[in-house]
């Protein structure tokens, strides 16, 4: 193949075939674990393990906060597979391998992919401790030509140029909506537009007011590239963001942006965050 960056059909069926040689489960549900939020895979049911480094084909996650896992199992009845921990362009990782887990989770079966990160909030009304359901995305690497997609496209995925208006499924919106009426958690609930950075620095007050000003209601250096990837392969997405810190958007204030507050933040909201997506899960049809 030419697809010399990673993420090849060939590459991603031989790592599909090995994990389907070395678990029992056929995940419908794929799940990822954002920064501060992996105890979700320890709710599975009767798990098998499968660290990075022994995966064949998988890169290495280099991030405190970031377990380096695959968790299978079932959550809810319901066969799936947890990414605890992801990987992130400013790792250096090739874009294609960053999605790779996408395409062999399509290869294994997997029809919806629930993601959860940890982002800044632009948007004034939100506080710390929010969730932000996404409802769409900027692409600011895409606009510099970093997409998940570059390169020759192979069909048996999916198309050339995939649409990204419905990247965010409206019925799983719905459901997270629906889900956190009842838990008593709508309070905190928002939905909002996500943009993704390359990192790993964090924005400058201007970056954040020219974010800001473009419409996006929340600011990270994750998810969008797996959306992608996981579009163009013809999976359905749920995206959320735990709110861990308000981005600086004046000139006067002493608020720092820094990963052990993305961190703390996670474990005081984590049990929340988890309830409500395994309770998603719970709730998924023809999944
Ligand atoms: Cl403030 N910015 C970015 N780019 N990513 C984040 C974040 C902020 N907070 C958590 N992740």
């Amino acid at each position: 193949s030419e697809n010399t960056a990673g993420g090849s059909y060939e590459e991603c069926r031989s790592t599909a075939d090995w994990l389907l040689k070395h678990t029992q489960v056929r995940p419908t549900v794929g799940i990822v674990c954002g920064s501060g939020l992996s105890a979700l895979a320890d709710m599975l049911k009767d798990p098998q393990v499968f660290k990075y480094s022994d995966i064949p084909n998988f890169p290495h996650s280099t991030v405190r906060g970031h377990a380096g896992q695959l968790v299978f199992g079932t959550l809810k009845g319901k066969p799936c597979v947890c990414m605890q921990g992801r990987f992130h362009l400013y790792e250096g990782h090739p874009i294609q391998k960053i999605t790779l887990p996408m395409r062999v989770f399509k290869l294994m079966g997997v029809k919806t992919i629930i993601m959860t990160n940890a982002a800044g909030g632009l948007n004034q009304d939100y506080k710390v401790g929010d969730f932000m359901v996404i409802k769409d995305h900027i692409n600011m690497p895409g606009f510099a030509g970093v997409n998940p997609l570059t390169g020759p496209n192979d069909e048996r995925f999916g198309v050339r140029f995939p649409c990204m208006s419905d990247a965010y499924n409206r019925e799983l919106r719905q459901l997270a909506h629906d889900v956190a009426t009842e838990l008593g958690y709508s309070d905190f609930l928002r939905e909002g537009v996500y943009c993704v950075l390359g990192g790993p620095s964090f924005e400058t007050i201007a970056e954040c007011r020219m974010l800001h000003l473009l419409g996006a209601d929340a600011v990270g250096m994750s998810t969008v590239h797996e959306v992608i990837a996981a579009r163009h392969a013809g999976m359905r997405c749920f995206a959320m963001s735990l709110i861990s810190n308000r981005s600086v958007m004046d000139y006067d204030s002493q608020e720092k942006a820094n990963h052990d507050e993305v961190l703390e933040t996670g474990r005081q909201r984590s049990k929340q965050m988890e309830v409500l997506v395994s309770t998603m899960v719970a709730r998924l049809d023809n999944d």
